[in-house]
């Protein structure tokens, strides 16, 4: 029986890298050095002195005038400025700590990150303190993931066995560290492929925690060996709204100089992992890969040849939300069903339709 949720923080439960890298260029701005957020995208993840020492001798800085220990004030107090009243929350974390409290399930952070990050960091993603049983930060161990440390620890603590407990981790030394502590692990997010996450030792895998409908799903994503997420029922208003507003989110993302004309998507494969993607332009204007073909390769890439759409969200601008262009209505043709669920989205405006009725009669190939 499943008696505790074990978190892990960044890229979990929350997103605080942004956060991270800004405090760091102004640190060393402080230096008179123009660093870009990318030098510390590669240091992100093990510890704050690899953190600060990497991109300081990748700027060709040496001590002094550099220091970490200088980094290291200067970096909690910038952090904690930017970070105020910001909401770092991943989709769905929330949702199922409280939903696991709510069932009588016992829920703990492990993160690497020090205590007054990890604190300001639970705050940023609209949970509480009293919202865990148990807060574990790196300064409670001398050995980082992925060493079982932190979650023995946690195990301890709780006084549940790791057979009793669920990791949820998005790096490959994290799930390695909840393996070796005996617990069940979940690898998230989509920092990683799939296949690495497998590899690392995932039970299962999922997109994020918003794929996971509520703390009762979990064991049931857990029992469905070979390492597949319960199928989802997507008929249902809240998962629409969610695909729409990850379809937004990743318009943001979209790389469109040319047109100016920026789409989103994503779509819920029928494995019950949600993908997003965005149109991407080129220079050579027919290079452009539209966000609908994009969203569909990066399923396939996840999944391999198993790949289907249960639904398919498009978010663009303008008055009328755009439908797929015909070459789209094809791509998705090829892993959809007649049935599958369309929902187009434009400032606020949303329309649904089965893909029947966007693409009646999809090119078939016959062999002659
Ligand atoms: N676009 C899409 O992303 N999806 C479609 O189905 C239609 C068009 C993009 C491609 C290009 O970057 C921009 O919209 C203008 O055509």
């Amino acid at each position: 029986m499943i008696k505790a949720f074990l978190f892990d923080m960044d890229g979990v439960l929350v997103e605080s890298e942004e956060i991270s890298a800004e405090a760091g260029v102004a640190y060393f701005r402080t230096l008179g050095k123009d660093a870009s957020p990318a030098v510390f995208s590669r240091y992100l993840g093990g510890g704050d002195r690899a953190f600060f020492n990497g991109a300081a001798s990748d700027l060709g800085l040496s001590s002094p005038p550099y220091s970490y220990e200088d980094a290291a004030a200067f970096f909690h107090k910038e952090y904690e400025r930017r970070i105020r009243g910001v909401d770092i929350s991943l989709p769905g974390a929330r949702e199922l700590v409280r939903s696991a409290r709510k069932n009588g399930i016992m829920t703990a952070v492990a993160s690497s990150a020090e205590m007054w990050k990890v604190m300001l960091n639970i705050e940023a993603a609209g949970l509480s303190p009293e919202d865990f049983d148990f807060i574990a930060s790196g300064g409670d161990i001398k050995r980082n993931k992925p060493f079982p440390d932190i979650y023995t620890l946690c195990l301890v603590k709780l006084g549940v066995d790791g057979s009793e407990a669920v990791v949820f981790e998005d790096s490959l030394n994290g799930i390695r560290s909840g393996k070796r502590a005996g617990c069940h692990v979940v690898g998230t997010g989509s920092t990683f492929p799939v296949t690495m996450l497998e590899e690392a030792g995932a039970d299962a895998v999922i997109s994020g925690l918003d794929a996971i409908l509520s703390a009762e799903d979990v064991s049931t994503l857990l029992e469905d060996k070979p390492v597949r997420m319960r199928r989802h029922i997507i008929t249902n208003e809240a998962e629409k709204k969610r695909a729409v507003s990850l379809a937004h989110k990743a318009r943001e993302k979209a790389y469109a100089p040319y047109s100016g004309f920026k789409v989103g998507a994503a779509v819920v494969s029928s494995s019950g992992r949600i993908y997003t993607g965005c149109n991407v332009e080129n220079s050579s204007y027919g290079a452009t890969i539209c966000a609908e073909r994009n969203v569909i390769t990066t399923g396939v890439a996840a999944e391999g040849r198993g790949f289907s759409i249960d639904m398919i969200a498009v978010a663009s601008e303008g008055e009328s939300p755009a439908p797929p262009c015909a070459v789209c209505l094809q791509v998705i043709a090829e892993f959809a069903s007649p049935d599958t669920l369309v929902i187009l989205s434009a400032s606020g405006k949303v329309e649904e339709y089965r893909f029947r009725e966007l693409l009646p009669k999809p090119f078939v190939l016959t062999r002659i």
